[in-house]
């Protein structure tokens, strides 16, 4: 999974993830929150001379942009953004979009605070801000096992469980011998070391999982191409995702809140709210352009679709009751 995604002819390290699949990150409404919630820890954090916005995973960096413009002008002049993508080719989209590029290890090294987006492939340390990253965790790369055995790529068993692995297994994902187990141990580890990135503030992951009361029965890696979902190829021609087990992510940390896209947006300001017929007589287009909002809005947060995608958050050095979706 690791070679196919992000080996030298990787799927990541060539394609466009937005030309392959949608996200909620594609949305103006769901940047709209994040918006709301950079406004939040920034004040929870005293309002610092600048405010990083870092985003792992951050595709062509469609998201940051969105996030940006729907900031208001004085806390924007703080923001130093960061997108972190290991796509080399993440650097011709800024270069497209006029943006500054990056490669040092110090966040802000060649950009300063304001609307220029600055593009790494590791991501920065000693932060002070939010820290996103949506739909990156189920592209982090897992085993899979059964009956103590990791599997191939053909679901064959070749060779023993480590004790860290099995150790995951029967805390997080007691399976009978013919179950399929996907090891979550590898996105638990690459989110602590993300969350490790902050000195002080927020880190939000929103991805697609499932907890340890409904794992899925047969396995959920599957693959994208071009707007389907397709058998997962191990050649670097297709996106391989795998669901995440977002429990166990952070499982014992007491600065950590999960809960459902649709709470999230909600406690965010974004709801699903039908326009008044009375404005389709007196501002037809204003009429239609809400009708469509609320469209999107409603694809973002049905129960059964996007809505149902989970929120990570947890923090560092911040007062989690200054900021008022942690504790709604
Ligand atoms: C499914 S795409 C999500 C893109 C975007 N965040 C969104 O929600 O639409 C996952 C992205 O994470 C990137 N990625 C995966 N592991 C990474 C890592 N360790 N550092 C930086 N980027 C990574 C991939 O290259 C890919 O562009």
């Amino acid at each position: 999974m690791r070679t196919a995604l992000y080996g030298p002819d990787g799927f990541f390290v060539r394609e466009r993830p937005a030309d392959h699949f949608r996200t909620s990150a594609q949305s103006p409404h769901f940047a709209r929150a994040i918006a709301v919630l950079v406004a939040d820890v920034d004040r929870a954090l005293g309002s610092p001379e600048v405010f990083d916005l870092v985003d792992v995973g951050a595709g062509r960096g469609e998201l940051l942009h969105a996030v940006l413009a729907a900031l208001d002008a004085p806390l924007r002049a703080r923001v130093r953004a960061v997108a972190v993508e290991v796509s080399a080719r993440a650097d011709d989209a800024a270069a497209e979009r006029g943006a500054t590029t990056g490669t040092g290890d110090t966040p802000g090294a060649d950009v300063g605070p304001g609307t220029a987006v600055s593009w790494r492939t590791e991501l920065p340390r000693g932060l002070t801000g939010l820290l996103l990253a949506t739909e990156w965790l189920d592209n982090v790369p897992l085993d899979l096992a059964r009956d103590g055995s990791y599997l191939d790529t053909d679901l064959n068993p070749c060779g023993p469980l480590d004790p860290a692995d099995a150790a995951w297994i029967e805390r997080w994902w007691p399976a009978g011998p013919d179950d399929v187990v996907e090891i979550g141990r590898s996105r638990d580890e690459a989110w602590a070391e993300a969350v490790g990135a902050l000195d002080a503030g927020l880190a939000l992951a929103v991805d697609y999982g499932h907890r340890r009361e409904r794992r899925p029965i047969l396995p959920t890696v599957t693959g994208f191409w071009n707007g389907r979902e397709v058998p997962p190829a191990f050649d670097g021609s297709t996106d391989i995702t795998c669901h995440v087990a977002v429990d166990s992510i952070a499982a014992d940390r007491a600065d950590r809140l999960l809960l459902d896209q649709r709470s999230a947006l909600h406690r965010l300001g974004v709801t699903a709210q039908r326009p008044p017929l009375a404005l389709a007589s007196t501002d037809p287009v204003g009429y239609v352009r809400a009708l469509a909002a609320t469209s999107e809005i409603g694809e973002l947060t049905a129960t059964g679709g996007l809505g149902a995608h989970w929120w990570l958050a947890q923090w560092m050095n911040l007062d989690a009751k200054k900021v008022p979706f942690l504790h709604e």
